[in-house]
């Protein structure tokens, strides 16, 4: 009998957000069938991805530098392939071809189920740029996922792109207009993920709350994808991200107190606390709308954490301006966020408008970052003396240590043996840490 070929090897860096995460699962998938196997450094590989972000400059920046480290491997092996795939794929694809003569691969997201046959291409000899934006849905041609024994979490994308347009933000010309799987699909890939061990879904989108869709002949919003997820047995807990306070209707609101499934935490972005600033930015609600909401999802479920992102000097922010994001900061009382220095990107409204003085765009981040760093703490610390119940999910850093998210989205670590993986316990938090909680199991 000939001897079966050995496994080429795939190594996949990921940048980004978590949608990059999931398409970089996704790819793996795809390239499994030409007989890839991931391995964990890009030493030994023949084919290496970077799956990249282009929402701030840094991102960007990593990409090429990233790049320029895998010039020696190339050169050791002229059998290496390399792909670029992700936003700045996207964005840049033929200043990346143009630029960096040791690509052979670029990618943009709505392609990736073309990957089989541009990775043949490229094992001939071709240089080859996908970013197109086909007519056909990339999650109808990547098959269904492989009931393979995985990991008790996972993401899954429902929903692409955004119809937004954020005046400071690429998404809607990197990942295109919005785009909602179908009802049926998902739920199949819910059921074949729960089937394969997983018992927390993370439901994936740029604008993940403005999903729509055909169920039960009836068009239906996100709560209700929501409620005929949540009806999956085995699936014990449902998150979902980012949201944008827009799409934030009567039905989800309810859903968080009706939804024993649906986790009580929420990542609602608002970027700023002026109205001013809300309004240059593009956002299409105020301040006042968003705390509003927050109101209305506390009365809905009282204990639900929220989490923002916020951007910081803003063309034409004034001291009065940030002033007004911290006192919203302060109304909300945010469990945790990230916060950003403004990053003009190329080919928005906001990257013509003028720039503050980077110190002052210093300045504001430390001043956020310092209120969040306590309110961050506080959070933390009102969890200790309570129990939570924590989906166990891989070895903590100290032996004999296992970690695990509570409902809260707390990393929580415990004392305790290997085969707590996978399961869901009762904990009491016995200490609070900067990042994370200790508890004891107490079932
Ligand atoms: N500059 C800085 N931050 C940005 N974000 C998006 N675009 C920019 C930009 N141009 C931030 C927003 C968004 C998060 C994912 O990244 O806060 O919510
Ligand atoms: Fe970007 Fe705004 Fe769309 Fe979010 S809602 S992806 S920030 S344009």
């Amino acid at each position: 009998m000939p001897d079966r070929p050995a496994a080429r090897k795939l190594f996949i860096r990921t940048y980004g957000c978590q949608m990059n995460v999931y398409d970089s699962e996704r790819m793996a998938e795809a390239l499994g069938g030409q007989g890839y196997v991931l391995t964990d450094a890009p030493e030994g590989a023949d084919l290496v991805l970077l799956n990249t972000c282009h929402i701030r400059e840094k991102a960007s920046e990593k990409l090429y530098s990233d790049l320029g480290r895998l010039k020696p491997l190339k050169a050791a092996n002229p059998d290496l392939r390399i792909g670029v795939a992700g936003c700045v794929a996207q964005a840049e694809g033929e200043e990346i071809i143009a630029r960096m003569p040791l690509v052979d691969l670029v990618v943009g997201p709505q392609s990736y189920h073309r990957l089989p046959e541009m990775e043949r291409q490229v094992r001939a000899g071709a240089r080859v740029v996908d970013t197109e934006f086909p007519a056909e849905d990339k999650f109808e041609v990547l098959k269904d996922r492989p009931k393979a024994a995985r990991g008790p979490t996972a993401f899954l994308t429902v929903q692409e792109g955004c119809d937004k347009f954020c005046a400071f933000c690429v998404v809607p010309y990197t990942r295109g207009a919005e785009a909602s799987r179908p009802a049926d699909r998902i739920l199949s890939e819910a059921r074949g993920l729960v089937e394969a061990g997983v018992r927390e879904i993370t439901l994936l989108g740029q604008n993940v709350n403005a999903w729509h869709g055909a169920m039960s002949g009836d068009r239906q919003g996100f709560a209700a994808l929501i409620a005929a997820l949540a009806r999956i047995d085995g699936l014990e807990r449902i998150r979902y991200t980012t949201s944008h306070p827009g799409d934030m209707d009567d039905a989800l609101i309810a859903a968080h107190g009706a939804e024993a499934k649906l986790m009580p935490y929420l990542h609602l972005p608002v970027q700023s606390g002026s109205d001013r600033i809300l309004k240059a930015m593009n956002r299409k609600h105020t301040a006042e709308a968003y705390l509003r909401i927050v109101e209305r999802l506390r009365a809905a479920r009282p204990d639900i954490l929220l989490s923002s992102d916020f951007i910081v000097a803003f063309p034409g922010e004034s001291e009065a301006d940030f002033e007004a994001t911290l006192d919203l900061i302060r109304a909300v009382g945010f469990g945790s966020a990230f916060s950003f220095k403004y990053s003009p990107r190329p080919g928005t409204p906001a990257a013509e408008k003028a720039e503050l003085p980077p110190e002052v765009a210093d300045d504001r981040l430390q001043r956020l970052q310092a209120l969040m760093t306590a309110q961050q703490r506080d959070a933390q610390q009102a969890m200790v003396g309570r129990e939570t119940t924590v989906l166990f999910e891989k070895p903590g850093r100290l032996a004999g240590q296992m970690v695990g998210k509570s409902e809260h989205m707390h990393a929580v670590h415990v004392a305790g043996p290997d085969n707590l993986r996978g399961q869901i316990r009762k904990v009491r938090i016995v200490e609070a840490g900067p990042n994370s909680l200790a508890g004891t199991v107490a079932d």
